[in-house]
């Protein structure tokens, strides 16, 4: 019997020939053929204003945060139901996060507990479209426009996924993306910094520079570059984004075989929620599924678990993600108290599924057989 894992990296072929032309160029820093190839891929594709390659999600939000000039004092509101980078980009410029709820259908954020949350210091939100659904983008960045505050999306599992039609990543003022390999296109660990308000364009690329002007210089426009403002080292090796490219030209082929193997999971695990054994996931009217995560929602902690021995004892890996922040060592004896149940509940009851592109149907058929047979 063959151990069904719970990921593995897809390549696509092309990656090496890429990687070769890259070191064959001898250019392999940042900013480079192929990281320019990668961003106009994604400006072309989903009308993203500007995009710049980052060596991470976590790096991407990290320079969210030194956009908007987040100072000590000032307070985000994230939800507690998400990756720690979420939260570590801001408490790292001395902010306050301050953690919503996620709604009961789903993990994403509920927009109805934002507004309570907003106070004179509340300087930005950060929505994370869980599983690649997207969070109603519409009350949110009302909400925002209405009280002066910026939107970040965090679109770690969001590419190529979509809100009332438009791209997740396009409709806050700043996107952060990951290419991490659990993602569905990879380079290892990689992100991208998507700039959609205009007046953070040039200082995007000079906090990503070391807080040097070397991007314009690399592109003619100054005759040398300089210090010029605060930064860090953001940009990825240009050896990673031929790696990236790669997969890029790939994306309709990732996707369509991650779609068919949601589709698969959800025909087999239907009448397992029929008989009110667990819950498959909801997809809003307003979201698409960008295949990027296939979970369940068990009845009780307890009930995860024995799932996961008994599939475990089966051959398959299943995992379960995020512990809520809010409960967290780090930041419990910071948190004001209040009671966050829909984050409690997806912290103890979400499972994940084994997904990746090249999973077979029989996989993910033995995997549904085992969910049933456990389930009885
Ligand atoms: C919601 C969310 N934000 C941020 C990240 C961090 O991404 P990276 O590993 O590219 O830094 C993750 C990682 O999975 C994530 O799930």
């Amino acid at each position: 019997m063959n151990q069904i894992s719970f990921n593995k990296i897809f390549i696509t072929g092309n990656e090496t020939a890429y990687m070769a032309e890259a070191m064959a160029s001898g250019k392999i820093a940042g900013d480079g053929k192929f990281t320019r190839k990668c961003q106009e891929f994604f400006e072309r594709k989903y009308g993203f204003r500007k995009c710049l390659l980052t060596t991470s999600c976590t790096d991407a939000l990290e320079m969210a945060a030194l956009l908007l000039n987040i100072q000590p004092g000032d307070e985000v509101i994230i939800p507690s139901y998400t990756f720690v980078s979420t939260a570590n980009a801001f408490i790292l410029r001395g902010a306050k996060v301050v953690f919503a709820d996620s709604n009961n259908r789903e993990p994403n954020l509920d927009p109805s507990a934002i507004e309570k949350l907003i106070t004179p210091r509340t300087k930005a939100i950060v929505v994370v479209h869980y599983a690649g659904v997207a969070c109603d983008m519409d009350i949110i960045m009302e909400l925002a426009e209405k009280n002066g505050l910026f939107v970040i999306e965090d679109a770690a599992q969001a590419i190529d996924s979509f809100y009332k039609g438009r791209p997740l990543g396009s409709i806050g003022h700043l996107s952060a993306f990951s290419f991490h390999e659990t993602k569905n296109i990879i380079c290892g660990e990689g992100g991208m910094l998507v700039i959609n308000d205009e007046r953070f364009m040039e200082r995007a690329e000079i906090i990503r520079e070391k807080g040097t002007n070397r991007s314009a210089f690399l592109r003619g426009e100054k005759d040398r570059y300089e210090w010029v403002d605060a930064g860090s080292s953001f940009l990825p090796s240009d050896l990673l984004s031929a790696f990236l490219f790669a997969q890029l030209e790939s994306l309709e082929t990732i996707q369509q075989k991650r779609r068919e193997i949601t589709e698969l999971y959800l025909h087999l695990l239907k009448p397992l929620q029929d008989k009110g054994k667990l819950v498959l996931p909801c997809v809003p009217a307003y979201a698409t599924n960008n295949a990027s995560v296939f979970y369940v929602l068990c009845k009780s902690r307890e009930q995860r678990q024995m799932l996961i021995d008994g599939l475990k004892a089966q051959g398959i890996s299943a995992v379960f993600h995020y512990l809520c922040l809010h409960r967290s060592k780090y930041y419990s004896t910071r948190h004001d108290g209040r009671q966050l149940p829909n984050s409690d509940r997806y912290t103890e009851c979400l499972l994940r599924l084994p997904l990746y592109t090249e999973l077979s149907a029989t996989d993910v058929e033995r995997t549904c057989n085992a969910l049933t047979g456990l389930l009885q």
